[in-house]
């Protein structure tokens, strides 16, 4: 099993990256053959999407298309392709995402996806390329807004657990919101974090 684990976070060894470390421990602690590659996105040079929409009308068989774009995107798209199993985490920024982390996902949705789906009245909605399911969990971390408020500041998690699902064919097992570092510290939601490596298994 391959164990994909992204930190999107503009500091390496802080919050972010320390809780996606702790959750693949606990990943590894289930499964001990796990092959796990972590990455850092701040380290790819990922273009901003140009709406060419040419992964989008692709009509491949490949369980991915291909962007017209020739970036770092080509080596993450196979690193998600082999990924069985998914850990992502971001820092909240301004209620969503880290932006490094947007622009990935945002690349990722027609490259994975085809236009099959229906959403209520919509046709065309993206639906998954290939059968290969995935596991996923989430893992968010914010400066000032602590749990209690996280349904009124929180868009990361559905954002990621939509794209994994819709281009990924990923179920989100679970996910950590670990609220108000910068008064709790990060130490407090490690058990937390390992936990939910666990249910990676
Ligand atoms: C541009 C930017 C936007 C942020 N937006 C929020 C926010 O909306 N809510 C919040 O509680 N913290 C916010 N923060 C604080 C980060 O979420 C917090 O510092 C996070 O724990 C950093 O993760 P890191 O340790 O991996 O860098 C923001 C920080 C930055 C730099």
């Amino acid at each position: 099993m391959n164990l994909l684990a992204i930190a999107a976070t503009s500091r390496k060894g802080k919050s972010t990256d320390k809780l996606v470390d702790k959750a693949i421990e606990g990943a590894k602690s289930k499964n001990h053959d796990l092959n796990v590659k972590k990455i850092y996105l701040i380290d790819y040079n990922i273009g901003y999407c140009r709406n060419c929409l040419s992964c989008r009308d692709s009509d491949t068989k490949e369980p991915f298309a291909k962007c017209s774009i020739r970036d770092d995107m080509d080596i993450l798209c196979k690193e998600l392709h082999e990924s069985d199993l998914l850990i992502i985490g971001t820092p909240l920024h301004n209620g969503g995402v880290h932006e490094v982390l947007y622009t990935f996902l945002v690349r990722i949705v027609w490259v994975f996806a085809k236009p099959g789906g229906k959403l209520l009245t919509l046709h065309g909605a993206p639906v998954p390329r290939s059968d290969k399911k995935r596991k996923s969990i989430t893992i968010i971390s914010t400066g000032l807004v602590p749990p209690i408020y996280r349904m009124f500041c929180d868009d990361a998690t559905h954002i990621i657990k939509d794209t994994v699902k819709v281009a990924l064919n990923g179920k989100t097992l679970g996910s950590l919101y670990a609220g108000d570092i910068e008064h709790r510290g990060v130490d407090c939601y490690f058990n937390k974090a390992y936990k939910l490596g666990t249910l990676l298994d």
